[in-house]
């Protein structure tokens, strides 16, 4: 079935050709519920002030050269402070459950509840909203890892989340609010090996994602039907691999404020054959998408931001 707008992609996941639906989320989906992208203007890495964080001239320097070392094995392994200070307002964020899911959250809950087609959503946000809309826990893949589990890189020594955001509290300084918490930062020690590696259960660059990933999209891929990509600028692989590793038959829609993904082999315009741009707002378009489809989002959702 060729996909030409929201009422066909409606018609084709009720249909009985569709019976296997994909989804690779990126941090889009949460930026209406507050937690700003990476890479948009206002983002996290065209925000970052290296000047602010503990580090060396050196470390600063590269810092402003490439935002993503701030996220890379190689500068924590040198220091965990630009990691936990950047982080810090995410971290204790994330404690505090100040974000919530939206519609565009739930969308995998209510195809889940509705028609049993959901196979598995491949997110690669670390702050928990998809886990937070009620879908069992197995249609989850969390390809990044999550900020609400908490273990040592060096030994893999596993922390409380809470115990660990005490810590992140009153030893970790607040770049952005000097005037909350400790002027200067402090180590983290873990309590197995003694290095101050411990953080969040989050993929680093440089390091492995979770072997769950490569299991779990090796299965689900080759009996894909339809392969929705929302809200990812889909630049870091291997995550955005699972656009090319779908079968020719996979149908790809993309829900996004802009086109990605063409040097993946992603078409636009009238000559794409399998894939569909629904250019906008993830929200509006999976709220134009629930009408076309029929369903009620007030059953499941009293908490909209
Ligand atoms: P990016 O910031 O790279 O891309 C977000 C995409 O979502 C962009 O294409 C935006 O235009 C789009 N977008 C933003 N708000 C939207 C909205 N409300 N509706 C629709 N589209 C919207 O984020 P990711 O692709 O998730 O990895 O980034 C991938 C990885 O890079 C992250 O998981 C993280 C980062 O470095 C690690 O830290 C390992």
């Amino acid at each position: 079935m060729k996909i030409n707008d929201l009422a066909t992609l409606g018609r084709f996941i009720l249909s009985p050709e569709c019976k296997s639906v994909v989804i690779l989320t990126g941090a889009g989906i949460s930026v209406a519920s507050g937690i700003p992208d990476f890479r948009s203007p206002g983002g996290m890495y065209e925000t970052l002030r290296p000047e602010l964080i503990t580090a060396t001239e050196k470390q600063r320097r590269l810092m402003e050269i490439n935002p993503t070392s701030v996220v890379s094995t190689e500068m924590f392994f040198q220091t965990a402070f630009p990691y936990l200070e950047v982080r810090r307002p995410f971290i204790l964020g994330v404690r505090d459950k100040i974000w919530k899911p939206t519609i565009a959250h739930y969308f995998a809950r209510l195809l889940h509840d509705n028609t049993g087609k959901l196979t598995r959503v491949y997110t690669q946000n670390i702050d928990g909203l998809t886990n937070a809309v009620g879908l069992p826990d197995d249609k989850i893949v969390s390809v990044h890892g999550t900020i609400s589990k908490v273990a040592c890189e060096n030994c893999g020594q596993g922390m409380d989340f809470d115990s660990f955001c005490n810590e992140v509290e009153t030893k970790i300084k607040d770049i952005y609010n000097p005037e909350n918490g400790p002027r200067e930062s402090q180590p983290i020690r873990c309590s197995s090996c003694g290095k101050a590696t411990v953080k969040p259960k989050t993929v680093l660059f440089g390091s492995s994602l979770p072997a769950d990933f490569f299991e779990l999209s090796a299965q689900d891929l080759p009996a894909a039907d339809l392969l929705m990509v929302v809200g990812t600028s889909l630049v870091v692989g291997p995550a955005n691999s699972l656009v090319y590793s779908v079968p020719q038959s996979t149908i790809r829609v993309v829900i996004n404020n802009e086109p990605v993904g063409e040097e993946l082999g992603i078409e636009y315009g009238p000559e794409a054959e399998r894939d569909y741009f629904a250019q906008g707002n993830c929200d509006d378009v999976f709220l134009d998408l629930i009408n076309e489809l029929g369903w009620n989002v007030d059953d499941i959702i009293d908490d909209l931001p």
